[in-house]
């Protein structure tokens, strides 16, 4: 056998490999047109499942609108169902960083299970797009140039709505929610943005994730008589508690309020029980603006589905996604260029166009939603530009 036939496929990769070390070179991945491989660590059971299966849409969504394509590279999907559960989130993040050697890990809902996740990607190294949990430390405490989020912080969307009832001269409230960082930190930006406004918070009731037993509680608002109630609740969580808000006849009684997690993506499962409910996001279904209406277009043709804010969010983690690879075209090994480029992006996306701060969130307008039949009607903007402040991002 000559030399040049058992010049098999391994010494054309470790040339190949060799070569990729030289600068000016594209990666070994690369010179072989090899797919990039993109992990989706989302809910697809449990309360949050909705929120998984619009977030992937919505990012399947914008690579189909990229011609299919990254950085002229085909994706290849890795997925795993995080249950939206918190002990199990190191796991399974590593399942897709080392196990499936992903370039970029997507996700996720979840703010405890984003803690998770924010540990693997730390330590390794490997990009990460987060395209829903709030929770503030992914962004702050814990902030690094390879974790972006392409949604918000907790409290970025409650700050807002507590300001409003403040501006309305609402003089008691009391708050509801899951008691983990999400709920949490909900409340603490709502009554961030309320204070200045000289109301009270007469209380702040809580129940464990994912729990949906909401009677004793709603018997004590009942009886504690607040003016209005703000609450936190997403996915068929929120879907529930409307259900049982009017059942046990306080709707119409007590004003309620909440971030839009609340009324996004549950009109249907409803009916008419969150009629009338004001909460504020980044999002509203009839932003007037064509992109929005061609995203929305095209969600229902390619789904069968309406879009919600899950959906926008996980499209923009596409979009952002796709203006970083762009600029390497596809060549993930270019890490300092791939996360300038996307530090730079100006996100065309459904919500109106929004960049990154400093430490990665979003820089985003807060509008004011009433839900009206079947939509979150946009009815003003509470907040222009609203940059959350990141405390102890220190980008290193
Ligand atoms: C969170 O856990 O961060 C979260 C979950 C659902 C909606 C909004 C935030």
């Amino acid at each position: 056998m000559s030399m040049n036939q058992t010049f098999g496929r391994r010494e054309f990769l470790k040339t190949a490999a060799a070569a990729a070390g030289i600068a000016g070179l594209p990666s070994l991945a690369l010179a072989q047109g090899a797919k990039i491989k993109i992990g989706l660590m989302l809910p697809y059971t449990g309360t949050y499942a909705q929120l998984g299966v619009a977030i992937t849409n919505g990012f399947k969504l914008a690579v189909a609108e990229s011609g299919g394509k990254l950085g002229g590279r085909e994706p290849e999907y890795f997925t795993v169902d995080d249950e939206s559960e918190p002990s199990k989130a190191t796991d399974n993040a590593n399942k897709l960083v080392t196990r499936d050697k992903v370039d970029v890990l997507i996700g996720t809902v979840h703010s405890g299970v984003e803690m998770g996740i924010i540990k693997i990607v730390r330590e390794s190294g490997v990009l990460h797009i987060n395209p829903n949990a709030g929770v503030a430390a992914a962004t702050g405490a814990l902030c690094a140039p390879n974790i972006f989020r392409t949604s918000f912080a907790n409290s970025q969307t409650t700050y807002p709505m507590g300001k409003v009832l403040a501006d309305r001269g609402v003089k008691s409230v009391v708050t509801l929610t899951w008691k983990y960082a999400a709920g949490e930190e909900m409340v603490e930006g709502f009554k961030d943005g309320y204070a200045k406004g000289g109301g009270k918070i007469l209380k702040e009731l809580y129940l464990p994730f994912p729990s949906v037993e909401f009677q004793s509680l709603l018997t004590e608002i009942a009886s504690l008589k607040p003016e209005a109630v703000f609450v936190f609740f997403a996915g068929g969580g929120a879907a529930k508690f409307l259900k049982d808000w009017q059942a046990a006849g306080l709707k119409g009684k007590i004003g309620l309020y909440g971030s839009g997690f609340l009324t996004d993506g549950v009109l249907d499962a409803v009916g008419g029980a969150a009629e009338g409910v004001e909460t504020t996001l980044h999002y509203g279904d009839g932003i007037e603006t064509p992109k929005n209406k061609t995203f929305r277009l095209n969600y229902a043709k390619t789904f069968k589905l309406q879009p919600d804010v899950y959906a926008v969010q996980g499209y923009d983690a596409g979009l952002l996604l796709a203006a970083g690879l762009k600029a390497v075209k596809g060549d993930v090994s270019k890490k300092k260029e791939l996360i300038a480029a996307m530090e730079k992006a100006e996100i065309d996306s459904p919500r109106g166009r929004w960049k990154m701060s400093k430490d990665h969130n979003p820089i985003q307008d807060m509008y004011l939603r009433k839900v009206v039949g079947k939509e979150n009607k946009v009815t003003g903007v509470a907040i222009k530009a609203l940059d959350y402040p990141a405390r102890g991002c220190k980008m290193g």
